[in-house]
């Protein structure tokens, strides 16, 4: 079974990214990516965030990702601060650890293509 099935599919997977959400939207780290006017953008992006933590990655360029980021400088630190926030929202959501463990290593992968330098 998926990890979106076994979960309990959208609406629990919605309460995943708003948790994530509202824990970026606090950190001094990345809250300045999420404005308004990016809103939109900040929206397909949580979706495309979901759908590669499960299992989707292959739906994705990875040149693409590196195109739509790259004028953005995101650092090493702020990109561990991202996936650590997404661990917590998955740990206060009961994920289990062992598929915590899959989603993160997901996300390892894509860290070349995201971040700018690694600085
Ligand atoms: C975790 C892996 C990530 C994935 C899969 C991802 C994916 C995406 C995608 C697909 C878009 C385009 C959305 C659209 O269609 O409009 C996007 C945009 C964006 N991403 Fe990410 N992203 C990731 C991580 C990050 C991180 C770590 C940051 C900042 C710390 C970030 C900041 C942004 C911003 C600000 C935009 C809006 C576009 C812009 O301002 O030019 N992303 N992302």
């Amino acid at each position: 079974m998926s990890l979106y099935h076994k979960y309990g599919g959208i609406t629990f997977w919605n309460e995943v990214l708003n948790c994530f959400y509202n824990k970026a939207l606090q950190s001094k780290k990345i809250a300045h990516f999420l404005t308004p006017e990016n809103f939109y953008h900040i929206q397909a992006m949580l979706i495309s965030q979901l759908e590669i933590s499960l299992g989707e990655l292959g739906r994705y360029s990875m040149k693409g990702l590196m195109q739509i980021h790259m004028h953005l400088e995101i650092t090493s630190s702020q990109y561990n601060e991202w996936i650590s926030l997404y661990k917590d929202a998955l740990i206060e959501n009961y994920v289990l650890y062992e598929d915590i463990e899959k989603i993160i290593k997901i996300f390892q992968v894509i860290k070349q293509y995201i971040v700018y330098n690694n600085y």
